[in-house]
């Protein structure tokens, strides 16, 4: 086909169509994003390729539903859909990330853009959705954030090798050296009964090391005292020693606990109400923890200055990472919330070991 050239004054004209279809083929064309109408009601009205493409949906099964059908049901059940509209509506404008459901059931994390459309009166004639398909992101990022963590956690054992290395070599090794003194005195036959007593008082030092380092390596209050009792431990502990206000609410039985849960939970506790001290500036702390049926639930938060944690997480900081990490391991979930001059709060979910008990 020839080119023409526009500014060719005898270039026949181009056959005419309707002004709005330039953009609606090229909106319709568009791979990488599901681009869409809704009406007033929240009911698909269009469709284009790239919603096609990332939702699994053709426009003719699509258009005339509502689009609570792209949301999973805890979503649904806690109205987000229609929050996202009335928002919209109210704001102009909201956007959002979260997971979203295709036609063949499997989940993409989605990042959503939802604008309010009003006819020249002011009417809300419906909403434009713009939605993207970020699931690879999200697993890089997963990915990178594994990467740093357990880099994290090997120079961490690196560290903690080295230092109870130092700790057998520098302290017990030096007490035994001396005990072993004191003990070729004694079979000589020349010791009186002080270097005996020496002898004693040594080792009862031996075993104050011992322990000391082995406490290093897990809070003994936890075995001692078991995870309840072991978290009002924490918490005095705090209270006393920065002066804290601290409410500790604890509901339920710990019987559901094994190991691995409550040494995470405590550690959890542990690593928050230090963030508290580091970062918020709270007057107030609140704890509670209720074990109940199947899962045990975890809340800390505190009316400190908060911070931006939609941000990217400041280097070398794992403290909030591995809270997350942990609670994975055991197959619960955590959320943070927190914006700047509004506090931090912290909830965890975590699912009791053992058979799922009866729901009363
Ligand atoms: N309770 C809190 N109040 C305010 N900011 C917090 C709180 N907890 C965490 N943060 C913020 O989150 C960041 C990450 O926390 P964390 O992962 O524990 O790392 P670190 O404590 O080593 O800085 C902190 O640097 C701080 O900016
Ligand atoms: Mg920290």
């Amino acid at each position: 086909m020839t080119a023409t050239r526009p500014d060719d004054p005898h270039a026949p004209l181009p056959p005419s169509l309707p002004t709005d279809t330039p953009f609606r083929l090229l909106v319709e064309a568009v791979e990488d994003y599901a681009i869409f109408l809704l009406d007033a009601y929240g009911r698909v009205a269009t469709w284009n390729n790239g919603a096609r493409r990332i939702k699994g949906y053709d426009a003719s099964e699509i258009v005339g539903r509502h689009f609570s059908v792209f949301y999973p049901p805890d979503a649904i059940a806690a109205r987000k859909p229609q929050q996202e509209l009335e928002m919209a509506a109210r704001a102009g404008r909201v956007e959002d990330e979260g997971w979203r459901i295709r036609k063949d059931g499997s989940r993409f994390w989605a990042n959503v853009v939802v604008t309010a459309l009003h006819d020249p009166q002011g009417t809300l004639i419906g909403f434009a959705k713009i939605t993207r398909d970020m699931t690879d992101r999200l697993r890089l990022a997963e990915l990178q954030h594994a990467r740093e963590l357990s880099a994290h956690v090997q120079s961490a054992l690196e560290n903690e090798r080295a230092s109870i290395s130092r700790e057998l070599h520098d302290d017990l090794g030096q007490q035994l050296a001396a005990l072993k003194m004191q003990v070729s005195i004694l079979r000589t036959g020349a010791a009186d009964a002080h270097v005996v007593q020496q002898a004693l008082a040594q080792i009862d030092t031996i075993i104050g090391s011992v322990r000391r380092i082995s406490a290093g390596l897990r809070p003994p209050v936890l075995d001692d005292l078991g995870l309840f009792a072991a978290i009002d431990w924490l918490v005095c502990d705090f209270r006393r020693r920065f002066d804290l206000a601290i409410r500790l609410d604890i509901d339920g039985d710990e019987d559901g606990l094994d190991t691995a849960a409550s040494t995470s939970i405590f550690r959890l506790v542990q690593e928050a109400l230090t963030n508290v001290v580091r970062h918020a500036h709270a007057s107030e702390v609140r704890i509670s923890i209720v074990c109940a049926r199947s899962r045990c639930i975890l809340t800390i938060e505190d009316d400190g200055r908060g911070a931006d944690i939609t941000r990217a997480r400041p280097d070398g900081t794992f403290g909030l990472l591995g809270m997350g990490e942990r609670v994975r391991q055991l197959g619960g979930a955590i959320e943070f919330r927190s914006a700047p001059g509004e506090g931090f709060s912290i909830r965890a979910d975590i699912p009791l070991p053992g058979p799922a008990r009866d729901e009363p």
